[in-house]
């Protein structure tokens, strides 16, 4: 499987969607629907990108209880998207209800990732109110390892935690890498950011990348900028 870069659309309507999709004809970006576009235009707005015929990773985050995220997987199984995700904190057993509602009567089945903790995070959050003594990053690399072991394909985050993923749970286990910025870009709200270059060094397999293309002026090139850059 080859790298590619994910273009968040982190947008409030299927009209700004459409609108800013429009520039990528002749190219094949991976394009993500979060919460916002989700809960906003519902599974429409998935069709919308999958018939213009584009991929679609589904950044929904489930947590519940195995049973209710079998069922619900299997829902958005039926959407024909090509990723998913879930929160790892749900659990081993969740996990592998998860693959099971995923899995179409074909055996085909989107990729499923988990988010291991959230990058908003903070390991002094984590200790006064989860109750998580251990350091962030062996909570981290422990979730990621449960994600491997329940048979899921891979794990959301950072692009500087991907070469200690890769070594606990192998080279095929994929990371998708948000915190992706431009060496003379704006940072805004995220802390531990890197280049699309410098994600690849570090062995990403997907950057996922938002406002550096979905706020410029030019948003194809900078698309293609981060393909330079990345996928070489
Ligand atoms: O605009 P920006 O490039 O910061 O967008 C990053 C995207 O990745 C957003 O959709 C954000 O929700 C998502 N994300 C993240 N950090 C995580 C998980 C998802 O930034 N740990």
């Amino acid at each position: 499987m080859g790298r590619d870069v994910i273009i968040a659309c982190d947008f409030p309507s299927k009209e700004k969607t459409v609108d800013f999709i429009s520039h990528f004809k002749g190219y094949s970006p991976y394009f993500k629907i979060g919460m916002e576009l989700f809960y906003a235009e519902g599974p429409q707005i998935v069709y919308e990108i999958k018939n213009r015929g584009y991929k679609v990773f589904l950044d929904l985050k489930l947590h519940d209880i195995p049973n209710t995220v079998k069922k619900a997987m299997a829902s958005l199984s039926k959407l024909d998207v090509d990723i998913c995700n879930l929160h790892a904190a749900g659990g081993s057993e969740m996990m592998k209800y998860a693959l099971e509602g995923l899995t179409r009567a074909d055996g085909s089945r989107p990729l499923l990732i988990a988010v291991t903790q959230l990058t908003s995070t903070s390991e002094e959050r984590m200790r006064n109110e989860l109750l998580i003594e251990k350091p962030l990053k062996e909570v981290v690399m422990s979730y990621a390892k449960t994600a491997s072991d329940s048979g899921l394909d891979g794990v959301v985050c950072s692009p500087l935690e991907v070469p200690e993923v890769k070594a606990a749970c192998g080279k095929s286990f994929l990371t998708v890498t948000p915190g992706i910025r431009f060496a003379d870009g704006e940072v805004g709200d995220q802390v531990r950011i890197t280049t699309p270059a410098k994600a690849n060094e570090l062995g990403s397999d997907y950057i996922v990348v938002g406002r550096p293309i979905t706020a410029a002026d030019d948003p194809l090139a900078k698309y293609i900028e981060c393909i330079e850059q990345f996928v070489k």
